[in-house]
């Protein structure tokens, strides 16, 4: 039976670099098998605030809640212990080392004894690459190629599926769509639905309106370090929240200033 108690929960969290408010009063929740996005533009707060779920950064003032419980995470290690992954933008992989390698990357599996001692690369292999086709990513045949000959995509995938295997329960994407194609960016929203599926909680980072409408269940939008909207699916249009995060009356105005370098229609 799954419950109501969010895995992890913001309270009325801010946070001050040298006299600068990065984050002011902040709140935000997010149970197992939800998908929720956090919007907002450049310098709004959304790394900051994920830095703080992670470990990274402490609050200046406010609490994290795991699991109902008040979390106090003093290093990276800790918010990892607890489950909960982060993935950057590019997936934090290394191009050079092969696909299987950089699954195991830390938790490499070895065979033999001293002084025979070696890492299991066969094994290693055929896990990594059962564990990245179960998630539907079935282009990827071989795992012992280097991680510089996959996609944006499928680089995102392999830190997804590699956060999933070692077992975590919330994964924290900061924009992991941006940098990619339109069929790219399709396949990373149906891995996070898939992961979605197996009751894992998301936190999915993105500047794109309609990728987080998309998929997502539930909607924090953050201006200046403050959430400017809160609402789930279905209450609010795309447009609706193209404007909230561009600030819809700057927005407005630029439209207005650009008008005059519109090309002139030939009479
Ligand atoms: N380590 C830091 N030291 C000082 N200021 C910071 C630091 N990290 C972020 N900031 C400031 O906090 C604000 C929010 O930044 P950030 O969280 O990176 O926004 P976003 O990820 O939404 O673009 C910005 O004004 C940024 O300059
Ligand atoms: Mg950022």
């Amino acid at each position: 039976m799954s419950t109501n108690i969010p895995i992890i929960e913001a309270r009325n969290v801010s946070k001050e670099f040298a006299g600068i408010a990065a984050l002011q009063e902040v709140s935000l929740k997010v149970s197992a098998g939800e998908v929720l996005c956090l919007l907002g533009d450049n310098g709004a707060g959304k790394s900051t605030l994920i830095k703080i779920l992670s470990g990274v950064h402490a609050p200046s003032s406010g609490e994290i809640l795991l699991d109902g419980k008040p979390a106090a995470f003093r290093e990276p290690r800790d918010a990892r212990n607890a489950g909960i992954a982060t993935v950057h933008q590019y997936g934090g992989t290394v191009p050079l080392m092969s696909i299987s390698r950089n699954f195991f990357l830390g938790a490499e599996i070895v065979k033999g004894r001293w002084p025979l001692r070696r890492l299991d690369l066969q094994t290693m292999n055929r896990i990594a690459l059962e564990q990245i086709q179960s998630l539907g990513v079935r282009r990827v045949t071989d795992s012992s190629r280097p991680v510089g000959t996959l996609s944006g995509g499928q680089r995102q995938a392999l830190a997804i599926c590699r956060a999933t295997y070692f077992g975590a329960r919330l994964l924290i994407l900061d924009e992991p769509t941006s940098a990619l194609g339109v069929r790219e960016a399709t396949t990373v929203l149906k891995l996070v639905a898939e992961v979605r599926s197996r009751g894992i909680g998301v936190i999915l980072i993105t500047h794109n309106a309609h990728h987080a409408m998309s998929i997502g269940d539930h909607f924090v939008v953050l201006g200046h370090g403050k959430v400017v909207a809160s609402f789930s699916r279905g209450e609010k249009s795309a447009a609706e929240v193209v404007g909230l995060m561009a600030g819809g009356v700057e927005l407005q105005a630029l439209e207005l200033e650009l008008e005059q370098f519109k090309p002139k229609a030939v009479s």
